[in-house]
Order: structure tokens, then C-alpha cells, then sequence
């Protein structure tokens, strides 16, 4: 490889160290995803003009640059356009090209193996085929499910099937290497295709089933597989800085959903054969009981008398878009004196991190935004919790009903403090479709109305008081 090549594919690689680690805090996140496309433009220029003997023009450069263009105009609008709240959606759309990417990089090596071909070229190739196939369709799965054009199907025994299929890829893969190392050829396209068809039924039967809260862990899943197929063509093409982004994204990819699955209290085993969250198939026990209706007066006094105040951001408020003026009513229940924090649910919103890039643009302090395991000590000292368009993070089923589909995921204990408002428009379910039993509780009360017009009712009344 030519030096200033290596050189442009090393300040790529920093640039996405640099970037990934900027990206770890919401002030600089964004100056991180930057740093990371800088790096990226580097190394791809790196890789279009210098070749082994010094500068020059790869070949294919028009298809080059027509993909790129074609690439940059679809993803510019796309991004543009799209809802903060259909993020997931394009996230892993997105994912789902970079699999196909991947796969057909694999499909192409192939048809150009030398025979005879080694174990150490083998494996990226098949591995690249195998990953990229499953994050494609996986994502594109996961992408319909996500905006409601595909529902979830499921079958008795489905986790067997799920195993044995996951086995079969492996036993496909194996009979591919031995066809071309027994033939002395060129390699058998039969097998290499039908390793790749079991790994479709295998995307399509793994995401299938997976369950409303859980899809957030299958597309963090599928992202980090996406990086290791990604990962492949680096070992592949000797290419260090996409050996350098694959890696990368892959372990980013795997430390998120084991956070995740962490955070939902889901084994990552279920996750792989694809069962997490469907085994009961239930939507909890029924719940009975009354729902107390408030009115932002009362909700205004309670606040502004209180000395502690816990808000719970959750889905609605993005949807509301209610983030200025929530941070409207934190600054002047502070002005007040009154003690303001922000409970962060890691899986609050549909995205990882959601709230707190939501919050964040409207400039609310970072350190007042308290993770679960920190805050959740501290609700029995709260006078009022402000749930603002949250349902299933805050639902004591996770806790208690051992029929939920929810049960066993850590929530934001609000029932045990003093007091709880809940801001949402009806009485409808969350992301997981099912009741709340917080609703009922007598210490709760529920203030209707969509969440940025609620909110700014009670600025007005704290105002006013
Ligand atoms: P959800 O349980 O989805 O509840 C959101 C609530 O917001 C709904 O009950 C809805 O009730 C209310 N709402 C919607 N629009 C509103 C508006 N304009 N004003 C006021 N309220 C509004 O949200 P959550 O508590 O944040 O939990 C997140 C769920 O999504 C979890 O189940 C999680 O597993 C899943 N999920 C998370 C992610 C990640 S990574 N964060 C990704 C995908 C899925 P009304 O319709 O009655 O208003």
C-alpha cells in the first residue's frame, strides 16, 4: 500500500476513535458525528485517487461517484425529512444497506476465489455473506414492524427451529468451503446461494417473533452485525480503516445491546434465536380500579409548593414536542426553589438515548438528567413526579405481574414517591400495548391533553400563582 494512503486511511481511523468517543457525551455528540465524517471523507478520497504507485483515478470512478451522488441526494432528504420519532425506522433502514452492502461484496468475491481457496479468505467471505444477509433482511423486518406494516408471527417450538436453521447456516457454510476445496474450482455458487438463502429464512425467522419493547435490542443486534460483516471486507481487501469502522460499529454495536438487554432484563441468548419478550404471548393481568382525573391548577400548586420534583420524560414528549417548554416549567418551578431532576429510562422514547438528546436541544443541564439506577433511590423523597408522555417505563407491572410481557424489565420506581401527575391524552397503552396499573393508583393523577399544550398550562398557572 502506498504510504500517503496509509496515511489517509490512519487519520480516518482516529477521526472515528475521536468521533465514537465524542459521541459518548450529548454536548459534543455532535461535533463527534463530524469528526467522524471527516474521517470517513478522508479515508474514501484515500481510497479514489491513490493506488500503489502514487495518485491516481480508481476504475469504475463514474459508478463511483454516481452511487455516491445517488447515495448523498436519497440519505440528505431522507434525513431531513424524517419525524424525530420515526428515527428507529430509518436507523434501521439504514442498517439494513449496509448488510445488503456487505453480502453482495461477498457475492462478488466469490465468483474471483483463486481454487484452492484458504480457510483465512474463506471465513470473511462466508462470514461477510452469512452477517450482512441476516442484518439486511433482519433490518428490513424490523423496519416494518416498526411502522406498523408488519405485525409479529409466531409459532409453537419457533426458538427449535430458530437454533436448528442458525445451525443449518453454519452446516451450509461448511459444505461450501469443502465443495470448492474438493473441486480445485472456482467454488460452487449452488451452495453459496443456498448458505445465503438459509441465512434469509434466518433474518426473517428471528425478527419475526420479536415483540413490541424489545425491538429496540434486535436493532442495536443488527447494527453490530452489520459492523462485523462490514469488518469482513476489511479483512478481505487488507483495508485497514474498514477492518478499523467495522470493528468499531460491531463492539459499539455489542456493548449497546448488552446494555440494552441489561436494562430490559432480557438474556441475549433469546435475543439471538429470536424469542425475546414473546413467550407468554399475555398482556398481563386485567386492572381494575378508578382513574383521577386533575386539573393543571391543582397540578400547579402541588408543584409549586413541593420541594422535589422528578419529571419522567417518555415517548409523548417527543411526540408532543414538548421539550422547550418542559424546560420552561423546570426553570421556573427552579426559580421557586423547588429541587428538579429528570429521571432517564435507558429505553425511554424509541431510540437508545432519546430523552436525553431530546432534552438536550432545549439546552436542560446534563447533570439533571439522573439515570434509573441513581434516581430510583431517590422517588421516596420526591413530593412530585411529572410523568410527561411515558406509559411502559413507568408500569409497576414490570414488577409485579409475572404475566406481563413487560415483567422483569427494571422501571422508574414513581409509585413509590409522594405524589404522581401523569401527562398523556387518553387512556391508550404504550410502545408494549398494555394497561397501566399506575393510572389507578390513588396516589396518581392523570391530566389529559397533549403534553406541550398541558405543559404550557401549568407554566401559565405557576406563573399566575
Ligand atoms: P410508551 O410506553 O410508548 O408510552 C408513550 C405514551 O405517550 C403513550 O401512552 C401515549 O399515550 C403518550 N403520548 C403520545 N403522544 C403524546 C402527546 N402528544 N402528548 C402526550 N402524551 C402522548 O413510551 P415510554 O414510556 O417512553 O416507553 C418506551 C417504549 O418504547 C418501551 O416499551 C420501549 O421498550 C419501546 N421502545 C424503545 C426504544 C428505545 S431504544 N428507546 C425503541 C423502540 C421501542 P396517549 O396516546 O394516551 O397520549
Amino acid at each position: 500500500m502506498n504510504h500517503l494512503q496509509e496515511i489517509a486511511y490512519l487519520i480516518g481511523s482516529v477521526g472515528f476513535v475521536v468521533g465514537l468517543k465524542m459521541m459518548g457525551k450529548a454536548d459534543s455528540a455532535r461535533k463527534g458525528n463530524l469528526v467522524a465524517a471527516f474521517g470517513m471523507a478522508v479515508a474514501v478520497i484515500g481510497t479514489l485517487f491513490i493506488g500503489e504507485n502514487g495518485f491516481y483515478l480508481i476504475p469504475n470512478f463514474g459508478l463511483i461517484m454516481g452511487a455516491i451522488l445517488l447515495g448523498t441526494v436519497v440519505g440528505t432528504l431522507m434525513a431531513k425529512r424524517v419525524q424525530m420519532t420515526a428515527m428507529p425506522e430509518m436507523v434501521s433502514l439504514f442498517n439494513g444497506m449496509g448488510g445488503l452492502a456487505a453480502a453482495l461484496i461477498s457475492i462478488i468475491e466469490w465468483q474471483h476465489i483463486e481454487p484452492g481457496i484458504s480457510l483465512g479468505k474463506f471465513i470473511p467471505i462466508i462470514a461477510g455473506l452469512i452477517i450482512g444477509t441476516v442484518s439486511f433482511v433482519g433490518s428490513i423486518v424490523a423496519w416494518g414492524k416498526l411502522n406498523g406494516k408488519i405485525g409479529d408471527f409466531r409459532f409453537a417450538g419457533q426458538q427449535y427451529i430458530n437454533a436448528i436453521v442458525l445451525f443449518a447456516i453454519i452446516g451450509a457454510a461448511a459444505v461450501t468451503y469443502l465443495e470448492a476445496i474438493v473441486s480445485g474450482g472456482h467454488g460452487s455458487l449452488p451452495f453459496f446461494y443456498l448458505t445465503m438463502g438459509v441465512a434469509i429464512v434466518y433474518g426473517l425467522l428471528f425478527v419475526f417473533p420479536i415483540g413490541g419493547a424489545d425491538m429496540p435490542v434486535v436493532i442495536s443486534l443488527l447494527n453490530s452485525f452489520t459492523g462485523v460483516a462490514a469488518a469482513c471486507g476489511g479483512f478481505l481487501y487488507e483495508n485497514n480503516v474498514m477492518l478499523m469502522g467495522g470493528v468499531l460499529v460491531g463492539s459499539a454495536g455489542t456493548i449497546l445491546t448488552v446494555v440494552m438487554c441489561k436494562a430490559m432484563n432480557r438474556s441475549l441468548t433469546n435475543v439471538l434465536i429470536g424469542m425475546a419478550g414473546s413467550s407468554s404471548g399475555s398482556s398481563g393481568a386485567a386492572v381494575t380500579g378508578s382513574v383521577r382525573e386533575v386539573q393543571a391548577t391543582d397540578v400547579a400548586i402541588m408543584m409549586k409548593y413541593a420541594q422535589k420534583v422528578v419529571i419522567v420524560p417518555g415517548y409523548g414528549l417527543a411526540v408532543a414536542q414538548a421539550q422547550h417548554v418542559c424546560h420552561e416549567l423546570e426553570n421556573i418551578l427552579r426559580e421557586e426553589g423547588v429541587d428538579v431532576k429528570y429521571a432517564i429510562h435507558p429505553v425511554a422514547g424509541r431510540m437508545p438515548g432519546h430523552m436525553n438528546v431530546l432534552l438536550a436541544e432545549s439546552n436542560v443541564e446534563y447533570d439533571k438528567l439522573i439515570e434509573m439506577e441513581e434516581i430510583n433511590s431517590e422517588f421516596a423523597t420526591t413530593d412530585v413526579v411529572l410523568v410527561v408522555g411515558a406509559n411502559d417505563v413507568v408500569n409497576p407491572a414490570a414488577k409485579n405481574d409475572p404475566t406481563s410481557p413487560i415483567y422483569g424489565m427494571p422501571i422508574l420506581d414513581v409509585d413509590n414517591s409522594k405524589q404522581v401527575v401523569v401527562l398523556k391524552r387518553s387512556m391508550k397503552s404504550g410502545y408494549a400495548g398494555i394497561e397501566n396499573a399506575l393510572f389507578f393508583d390513588p396516589k396518581c393523577g392523570m391530566l389529559f391533553g397533549d403534553a406541550k399544550d398541558s405543559l404550557q398550562k401549568l407554566v401559565n398557572e405557576v406563573k399566575a400563582l
